[in-house]
C-alpha cells in the first residue's frame, strides 16, 4: 500500500494523524507521516478529513472522495423518514426497477462495519416465483412445527422459533385460514427481497449486516418504497441447506438479515406509538 503526502500543499494542521485510528499517520519530526501503511484499514478518513488535498492513497478510488454539500443534511428530515417508515405487509403489483434497488445498495455499503471489513455483501432475488416457492417452503415447516407444536413438548420448539407458545398458536390458528385465499403471511407478495450477509467467521458480522439492513429499510422508505425486515426467513436460513441453495447464498457464508420490498399498497399516514427508551444517565 502506497500513501504518499504532497508536502506543497500539506498545512500541517495535523488531522490525519489525528483522525488514523490505525496509527499509520504520525508526527516525524513535527511533520505527518504515513509511517506504517500495513495497518491501514482502507477506512479513508485521511483523505476525507484533509483540508488541502494533500494525500494520495493507492488503495483507495479517489473517484468516489468528493466533497460533501452540507445543505443537502436536513436533521428534520432525517426525523421524518424515520418516524415515518413502517413495516410494509402489502405491496402494489409492481416491479422494483433495478437501478432503484443498485441505488439502495450502492448506499447501504457507507454504513459502518467493524474494523472497515466491508464484508457485506447481498443477494437481490425479484424473480417472484422464487420468492413464491420461499415463502412456500418457510410457511410449510411453519405448519409443521405447529402441527408439532399442538402435539408435544413445546419448550424447543418456542425457543427456537423465538415465540411464546400461546402466541405462535394463536397466530397459525389465523394464518392457517388466511393462506388459501393467496395471502403471504412469510414473504408478503412481494416484488422484490434483499439477503445481506456475510463471512459465517468473524466478529461483529450479524452487527454488520444490521446496520446495512437499518440503512436500506430508511433510505427505501425516503425512495417510495416499503420494506420489511423478514426474521422468518433469516432462521430458516440458518437451519436450511435447501433454502440456501436455492437463494444462492454462498457456502462460508451467513444471512444475518432479510429484507422484502416493494411498492407500498397504501400509506401509514400517521407515526406511531412506542415504549418509552429504558435509559439510565450516568
Ligand atoms: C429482526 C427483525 C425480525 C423481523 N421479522 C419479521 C418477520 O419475519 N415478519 C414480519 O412480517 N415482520 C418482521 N419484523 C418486523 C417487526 O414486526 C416490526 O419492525 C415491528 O412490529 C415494528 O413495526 P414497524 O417496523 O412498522 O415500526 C421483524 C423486525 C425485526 C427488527
Ligand atoms: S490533513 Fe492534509 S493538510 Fe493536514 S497535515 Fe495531514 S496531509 Fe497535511
Ligand atoms: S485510510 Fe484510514 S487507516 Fe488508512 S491511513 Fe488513512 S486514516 Fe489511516
Amino acid at each position: 500500500m502506497n500513501i504518499t503526502r504532497i508536502d506543497n500543499k500539506c498545512s500541517r494542521c495535523m488531522l490525519c494523524v489525528r483522525d488514523c485510528v490505525s496509527g499509520v499517520w504520525r508526527l516525524v519530526d513535527g511533520a505527518p507521516e504515513p509511517v506504517e501503511p500495513s495497518l491501514c484499514n482502507l477506512c479513508s478518513h485521511c483523505v476525507a478529513v484533509c483540508p488541502r488535498s494533500a494525500i494520495i492513497h493507492d488503495g483507495l478510488d479517489p473517484d468516489q472522495v468528493s466533497a460533501l454539500d452540507k445543505k443537502k443534511v436536513s436533521a428534520e428530515s432525517y426525523r421524518e423518514t424515520v418516524l415515518g417508515r413502517r413495516s410494509v405487509r402489502n405491496f402494489r403489483d409492481r416491479e422494483v426497477p433495478r437501478n432503484v434497488i443498485e441505488r439502495i445498495i450502492d448506499l447501504a455499503r457507507y454504513s459502518p462495519t467493524a474494523s472497515n471489513e466491508q464484508s457485506v455483501g447481498y443477494i437481490v432475488v425479484t424473480d417472484r416465483e422464487l420468492i413464491r416457492k420461499t415463502a412456500n417452503k418457510i410457511y410449510s415447516f411453519a405448519l409443521r412445527l405447529y402441527e408439532k407444536t399442538r402435539k408435544g413438548p413445546i419448550g424447543a420448539i418456542a425457543r427456537a422459533t423465538g415465540l411464546s407458545e400461546n402466541r405462535y398458536l394463536k397466530v397459525m390458528e389465523y394464518i392457517k385460514g388466511q393462506v388459501p385465499a393467496g395471502r403471504d403471511f412469510i414473504l408478503h407478495n412481494a416484488p422484490a427481497l434483499i439477503l445481506v450477509h456475510t463471512p459465517k467467521r468473524g466478529s461483529f458480522m450479524c452487527d454488520n449486516c444490521s446496520l446495512a439492513a437499518a440503512n436500506i429499510i430508511n433510505y427505501a422508505h425516503s425512495l417510495g418504497l416499503g420494506t420489511c425486515i423478514i426474521g422468518f426467513l433469516t432462521i430458516a436460513l440458518r437451519f436450511s441447506k435447501s433454502l440456501r441453495s436455492s437463494l444462492g447464498v454462498p457456502a462460508g457464508r451467513r444471512v444475518h438479515a432479510c429484507i422484502v420490498l416493494g411498492y407500498p399498497a397504501y400509506p401509514h399516514p400517521k407515526t406511531v406509538s412506542r415504549k418509552e427508551p429504558d435509559v439510565k444517565w450516568l
